[in-house]
């Protein structure tokens, strides 16, 4: 679609033309937050909720509030922290010694009841965040299943320790332990999925954990917290909202955070990290930024390339850490590969998050427009052209994609990732400039290859496999399948996320050894055939 006035002036609907079933019955006025078992009701400051959707009304378009959410302070934030703390009791818990079988049994009756809230939690996906009906179904889809199959990773990493090990004389039985309270906080590009793909395991390893929602993506907690409420014991998972700076920071300076889980920029990972007083018992599980460059040489097959780099750098209008933010073409394709991309978007469809087929959706973040308008408003100054029609027109919260060349290195676009509807391109005639970019990178996540000779693309895999944590042949960058390794070098992570990688991230092996004789076999039969230790156990979970 170009971004022609008209469409511009058409983008937000009015009231009435929102569906019925898509309407959000009034603004959701949360009072409640989930502190140590109880739903404790707020009568503090409010955050207000914005939507990235403006509805038409006479004046104008008019940004939707769609409900507002407790501002707590520092004081609930170590209220909250405690209640993990003393939950945990130092790993002495309930929780942190239930038996695996057991804290399988409480996630697998939560997913039930969260898998019950999926109308409510994707309609304020859209609303909230503004991403499109089907990228929020399939956002909520995608963390059911990751929980199922975070379950069956654990039984089976359970099966491979309930045996014994003997090596040199010594048995052992070993163990993945708990590590104690976990902070979990996720992007508000995912604020769902990614919330939960370190609070599931966090909590099913054993650890008890406090939820600080994203910036955006909070009120569609509400309709989860009664499910947490009920499926898991006082204290084992506490909610939190409020600004980084009045809860997150003290909550952080108490001390009383075992594992960090945060996924979001780098600034604010090493700010929280600088606030432990004692950062060298903090573990970190952290998702930052990334610019991850396209590649595509002389023998690309152009349609296939063209496809992956529109979904791949354009899905959920950029805002992926995994989206490719700078591509490099060769010049003897440039032409074409332009040509291609321009028309390829020219058929993507802009418009509200329900709308059927809405690619391109309204931005969440205030100011992101004028921010992204500074990027081409620099370009441009530097010499590039917008190369679409109607690339960087802008409405209020929307902004028409851009796809911006030639980019260079005076540019801003070409080291700032953008996480958003811009895509940098960069002419290049020597295969070196891509693969040096890749090596200054501060960033070191994933990057796409498009080339049809196994000899080129052999002799790019070897440079650049010590640069990123994953490379994709002829396909875009992405985070699944989610058994996958999910994790970045240098500036993009620390930890690896995937379904089995995240139970070994929010845990530690532990064993229990004894010199192989008679005396200690004696004593370790009466205790396995007795079943008098949780952790001692050949027990097998079917
Ligand atoms: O925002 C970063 C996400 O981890 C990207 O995940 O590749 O599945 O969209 P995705």
């Amino acid at each position: 679609m170009a971004a022609s006035k008209q469409i511009l002036d058409e983008i937000f609907p009015t009231a009435a033309q929102v569906p019925e079933r898509e309407r959000l019955a009034e603004p959701l006025r949360q009072k409640e937050f989930l502190l140590n078992g109880e739903l404790h009701t707020w009568d503090g400051p409010t955050q207000t909720v914005l939507s990235p959707v403006w509805l038409e009304e006479k004046g104008g378009a008019v940004q939707v509030e769609i409900g507002s959410y407790p501002r707590l302070g520092a004081e609930q934030g170590e209220a909250a922290l405690r209640a993990a703390a003393v939950a945990y009791n130092k790993g002495l818990g309930d929780w942190p010694t239930l038996p695996v079988e057991q804290r399988i049994k409480h996630v697998l009756n939560f997913t039930a009841d969260f898998c019950d809230q999926r109308e409510d939690v994707v309609r304020l996906l859209m609303w909230e965040v503004g991403k499109s009906r089907q990228d929020s179904e399939k956002e909520f889809d995608r963390t059911a299943a990751y929980i199922r199959d975070t379950v069956e990773a654990l039984k089976d990493l359970d099966r491979n320790s309930s045996r014994f090990v003997i090596e040199e004389g010594i048995a052992a039985q070993i163990r993945r332990a708990p590590l104690g309270v976990v902070l979990c906080m996720g992007p508000y590009n995912y604020p769902l999925n990614e919330t939960f793909a370190t609070l599931i395991p966090a909590l099913i390893m054993g650890n008890t954990v406090v939820v600080k929602p994203p910036k955006f993506g909070v009120l569609l907690y509400q309709p989860l917290l009664q499910a947490f409420q009920k499926n898991f014991p006082p204290g084992v998972v506490n909610f939190v909202y409020g600004s980084g700076q009045e809860i997150v920071q003290p909550m952080m300076a108490s001390g009383l955070v075992d594992v960090l889980a945060f996924i979001g920029s780098a600034r604010v990972a090493d700010l929280l990290k600088k606030k432990h007083p004692e950062p060298h018992r903090l573990r970190c599980v952290l998702g930052m930024g990334a610019k991850n460059a396209g590649i595509v040489l002389p023998d690309a097959p152009l349609d296939l390339s063209v496809a992956e780099c529109l979904s791949g750098s354009l899905s959920f209008n950029g805002q992926r850490c995994t989206a490719i933010k700078i591509i490099f073409v060769h010049r003897k394709i440039l032409d074409d590969f332009l040509a291609k991309l321009t028309e390829a978007l020219q058929k993507a469809r802009f418009g509200m998050p329900w709308e059927p087929g809405a690619f391109i959706t309204p931005l969440p973040e205030s100011g992101k427009v004028e921010y992204l308008k500074g990027l081409l408003d620099d370009a441009r100054a530097h010499g590039a052209k917008v190369v679409n029609p109607g690339g960087g027109d802008a409405r209020c919260s929307f902004f028409a994609p851009a796809l911006v060349c030639p980019v260079t290195p005076a540019m801003r676009l070409y080291e700032e990732e953008q996480f958003g509807p811009v895509v940098p391109i960069v002419p290049f005639d020597d295969l070196q400039d891509p693969i040096d970019y890749v090596v200054q990178s501060r960033f070191g996540q994933q990057l796409s290859i498009f080339g049809s000779d196994p000899d080129a693309i052999a002799e790019l895999i070897d440079p650049l496999v010590n640069q990123v944590c994953r490379l994709n042949l002829n396909s875009q960058c992405q985070r699944g399948p989610d058994i996958f390794p999910f994790t970045g070098r240098k500036g993009s992570a620390e930890g690896t996320l995937s379904v089995s990688d995240a139970l070994r991230s929010f845990s530690i092996r532990t064993l229990v050894a004894a010199k192989d004789n008679e005396f200690n076999r004696g004593i370790l039969r009466a205790i396995t055939r007795q079943r008098k230790s949780k952790f001692l156990s050949t027990d097998f979970i079917f």
